[in-house]
């Protein structure tokens, strides 16, 4: 189902203090931006950010980045976060958002500079002719190596059995290294496990939800 266009979401983004409007200004930067030496994590694809909004809060010593191209999803990532922080009085000073198209996220950054990628449900198109816009398919992931520091770590989990499959191959070709793998999270164990607006969706039609860790080696 279509989400209802959300008219307040661009006017909110225009004042948000942790919403980056240029985001290529930081291009080689982000540490400046955060003014300190925490690791970066980056999430691709936020969505209405509800894992965003949970793994930043509980970890302030890491400085997040949630990316995406829809300003309605970031209109609703940047209420999430506001609600997690004042939830728990604090101040938001460990994440930020902001617009990209991911296939040119090296607009956006550049160097040795991220610890960890989070790809959480991205669209798992179908059709052979469309798998290159996956986030997982190895043309996105050796960009991703651009910037991502060695040994830095890219979380997937998806619902889909096929994406997850073709995306074993897309990881060892891009010469990552998977270090885990799961076809069920909720019954693996793993710990912690921050649920996706997605994730629950799926989860509830009862589809498993599959999850790698793949390693920059
Ligand atoms: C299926 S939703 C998943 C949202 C969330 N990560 C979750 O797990 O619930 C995919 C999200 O990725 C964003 N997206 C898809 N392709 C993108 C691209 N090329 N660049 C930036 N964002 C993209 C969409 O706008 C959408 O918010």
């Amino acid at each position: 189902m279509r989400m209802r266009t959300k008219k307040w979401a661009k006017p909110e983004l225009a004042v948000c203090p942790f919403y980056i409007k240029n985001p290529e200004d930081y291009r080689g930067n982000w540490k400046g931006y955060f003014k300190n030496d925490n690791p970066i994590h980056l999430e691709l694809g936020c969505g209405k950010g509800r894992f965003l909004a949970q793994v930043a809060v509980v970890n302030q010593d890491i400085n997040f980045i949630g990316v995406d191209l829809s300003s309605d999803m970031l209109g609703l990532t940047k209420r999430n976060i506001e609600a997690s922080y004042k939830e728990k009085s604090l101040e938001i000073k460990n994440v930020c958002t902001t617009w990209q198209n991911i296939e040119r996220i090296e607009n956006i950054i550049s160097g040795d500079v991220i610890d960890r990628i989070y790809i959480n449900f991205c669209n798992p198109w179908h059709k052979p002719k469309q798998y290159k816009k996956r986030l997982t398919h190895t043309r996105q992931l050796l960009n991703y190596r651009k910037f991502l520091k060695d040994s830095g770590e890219v979380h997937f989990k998806t619902d889909d059995d096929q994406l997850f499959s073709h995306s074993l191959s897309y990881f060892e070709e891009a010469e990552f290294e998977v270090i885990y793998q799961t076809t069920d999270l909720h019954s693996s164990g793993y710990e912690p496990n921050y649920r996706t607006e997605h994730e629950d969706m799926y989860s509830a039609e009862g589809i498993k939800i599959k999850f790698l860790i793949a390693k920059k080696v």
